[in-house]
């Protein structure tokens, strides 16, 4: 029998904005998903939607629609966004499914008989946004620790669930068991930051709305959303019904991912009610770090969001796949910025993987009419590249194992510049020259398909789409060639007819792309360009703009952005702060000449008085760079 694998990414809010930051976790969970299909593994895959809650209620009274038309609405759109990425879930679970509020009805009535829940009165703190309770002294300058927004207070009858009770159980199940909270430094942050502070008993349920699953003996009160929301991970394998063979097949989950804002719930909360509930704990929750963007967290209300489908649709689901995975460490924040991908897709797609591809190809189809076989003769360099084979099949495998899935891309890509590698060394065009070689060339040729073969098979956890082009440019048919298995044997291939076809990634005028993303992405500010009025030469005038030199300069006390400097403007020497402390530290400053706006109101910054600005533009890293003269020119010199 199959061994079984179960994987979870979180149920998502409905939101028709998601972002390229939520697609991270589910193409994360896509590529271990597939990655263990190809193993050999039974795997279940399980996603969904997170429908009921305050927060939810909201937003669908804003758009005049009762909760539910809310959610159907939007529901469709999160599938086919998931379909655009390739994301094969095998079941998407939505908590307004009859079937999972059911269970949870039956689930809470369960720790209510068993005394793990009681009735009470909570008074206390609500964010609602982040659907999440909150003591005075956990509120950082009176808002939400979590997202930094306003809290309400709240003061209800509600039940509560004995969380304090597990504490003891969850600190030890978390230093028994390393492998249980990754990556390690979550198991820290849980253990000292919450656990080991004290566990207070938690609220679950909620009056003061409808919107959510009723507590079946006291109907007044709906389930708090988050325990609802952590059950759907065993209800949707039919736990406590009748059918419950895929729980029993599946549960526990061998790996739950989860962004590190919500560890907390999956690492504290989530087992505390399994074990109440006597099931066993899932063997991993894996709590990744967040896509940044300029610095702050992708977020709707901040504005600062990608939209993933804009990007699937230029340059296709594997690219934006590949990039997730391989431009972060799993784990670890990680910046996004259209700059950084599109330069991968260049150099990594377009010209390593897509390179090799096409110049193989067209070499076989030039020196041997398509066709090639395994006759030909093994070139000195062949033993390293095997071993180079070898050895980064087996260290992406053990990545793999790990969730290090920029370490796995790392591994197949040393086996891609390898491939290239040897091209230069045995200079193919060369070989061709002389009909004598013809034995030599012909093993070059062998040795370059194997190698793309064994690639082929490796990058389709991250993009599912690109080896299937790979193997009809090959001529590659028979599935013995492209099973998991067959990456351990090198040498496989017999006799294949090639065929030419488009390139796999074709390269991308970086420059231009950029543009347009912006025109796309940030319509607003494309129209705002267009709408701004134009100014006469009188107005600019009006502002006095020259050339100065920097001549000390240090950062301001308790305020890391700032440098307050001495500019020399001729014979005048100014006092300027500037928010450059993050771009240029005193030492680099001193010595710079820089545009310095001089007849600007002088304005207090720190308690220091800023005698001007000077110019800087910001680059799409959001780092700011100061203009500077072209030529060398003394300062004092007017700028018109
Ligand atoms: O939290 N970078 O749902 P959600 C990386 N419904 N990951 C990000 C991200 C970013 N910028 N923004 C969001 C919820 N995510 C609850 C979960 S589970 C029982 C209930 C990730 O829609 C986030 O970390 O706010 C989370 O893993 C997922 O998107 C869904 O977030
Ligand atoms: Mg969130």
């Amino acid at each position: 029998m199959k061994k079984s694998f179960y994987v979870t990414t979180p149920i998502y809010y409905p939101s028709n904005k998601l972002h390229i930051g939520h697609s991270y976790t589910t193409v994360a969970a896509d590529a271990i998903a597939r990655y263990k299909r190809l193993r050999g593994y039974d795997v279940m895959f399980l996603t969904g939607t997170d429908e009921h809650g305050q927060k939810i209620e909201r937003r669908a009274l804003e758009e005049d629609k009762s909760p539910q038309e809310f959610v159907d609405s939007i529901v469709d759109w999160i599938k086919d966004l998931w379909a655009t990425m390739d994301i094969s879930y095998d079941k998407f679970i939505r908590t307004t499914d009859p079937e999972h509020k059911e269970i949870v009805a039956k689930i809470f009535k369960k720790l209510y008989d068993q005394d793990d829940i009681y009735k009470s009165e909570y008074e206390g703190l609500y964010c609602t946004p982040c659907e999440s309770f909150f003591t005075e002294h956990q509120l950082v300058n009176g808002k939400c620790p979590d997202c930094g927004r306003e809290v309400e207070r709240v003061k209800e009858e509600s039940y509560f669930f004995r969380l304090s009770k597990y504490q003891d159980r969850l600190i030890k199940h978390i230093e028994d068991n390393p492998e249980f909270l990754m990556p390690q430094t979550r198991q820290n942050e849980m253990l000292n930051n919450f656990l080991k502070v004290g566990l207070e008993d938690l609220c679950v349920s909620r009056t003061s709305f409808t919107w959510g699953v009723p507590v079946s003996f006291d109907e007044k009160h709906v389930v708090y959303v988050w325990l609802d929301a952590l059950s759907n991970y065993i209800t949707a394998l039919g736990y406590m019904t009748d059918h419950d063979k895929d729980f029993k097949k599946y549960w526990p989950a061998n790996v739950q991912l989860v962004g590190k804002e919500i560890v907390r719930f999956h690492a504290i909360i989530w087992p505390a009610i399994l074990m109440a509930l006597g099931e066993e704990l899932p063997k991993q929750i894996f709590g990744h770090g967040w896509l940044i963007i300029n610095g702050g967290k992708m977020s709707k209300s901040i504005g600062n969001v990608v939209d993933p489908s804009i990007l699937v649709e230029r340059y296709g689901s594997d690219a934006i796949r590949y990039f997730l995975l391989r431009e972060v460490a799993f784990g670890q924040d990680g910046n996004f910025s259209n700059n950084a991908l599109i330069s991968r897709i260049n150099s990594d797609l377009a010209n390593d993987l897509g390179n090799l591809t096409s110049r193989t190809v067209a070499m076989i189809e030039k020196y041997f009419n398509g066709q090639i076989t395994n006759k030909g003769h093994a070139s000195p360099f062949d033993a390293h590249v095997k071993q180079t084979i070898k050895n980064n099949v087996e260290l992406m495998e053990d990545s793999m194992e790990k969730l290090f899935f920029n370490n796995a891309l790392e591994h197949i890509w040393n086996i891609i510049r390898r491939l290239n590698k040897y091209i230069d060394e045995t200079t193919p065009w060369i070989l061709a020259k002389d009909p004598e070689n013809k034995e030599k060339l012909m093993g070059v040729l062998h040795t370059l398909v194997e190698g793309i073969r064994i690639v082929g098979i490796m990058i389709e956890p991250f993009m599912p789409t690109t080896p299937k082009k790979i193997f009809e440019q090959l001529g590659i048919t028979s599935a013995k060639l492209t099973q998991w298995d067959s990456i351990h044997e090198f040498g496989l291939i017999k006799k294949i007819s090639v065929q030419k076809g488009d390139n796999l990634f074709p390269r991308i005028d970086l420059e231009k792309e950029l543009e347009a993303l912006e025109a796309i992405q940030n319509p607003a500010k494309e129209s705002e360009k267009e709408e701004e009025p134009s100014i006469t030469i009188e107005d600019f005038s009006k502002v006095k703009l020259k050339i100065g030199e920097v001549i000390s300069s240090e950062k301001v006390k308790k305020a890391d952005k700032l440098l307050v400097s001495k500019i020399k403007i001729g014979s005048e020497i100014r006092t300027i702060v500037s928010g450059i402390a993050k771009f240029y530290s005193p030492e680099e400053f001193v010595g710079k000449k820089v545009v310095v706006v001089t007849n600007l109101a002088p304005v207090k910054l720190r308690g220091i008085i800023s005698e001007g600005m000077i110019l800087c533009a910001e680059n799409d890293q959001g780092e700011l760079v100061t203009i500077a003269p072209e030529k060398d020119i003394m300062s004092g010199s007017t700028i018109k």
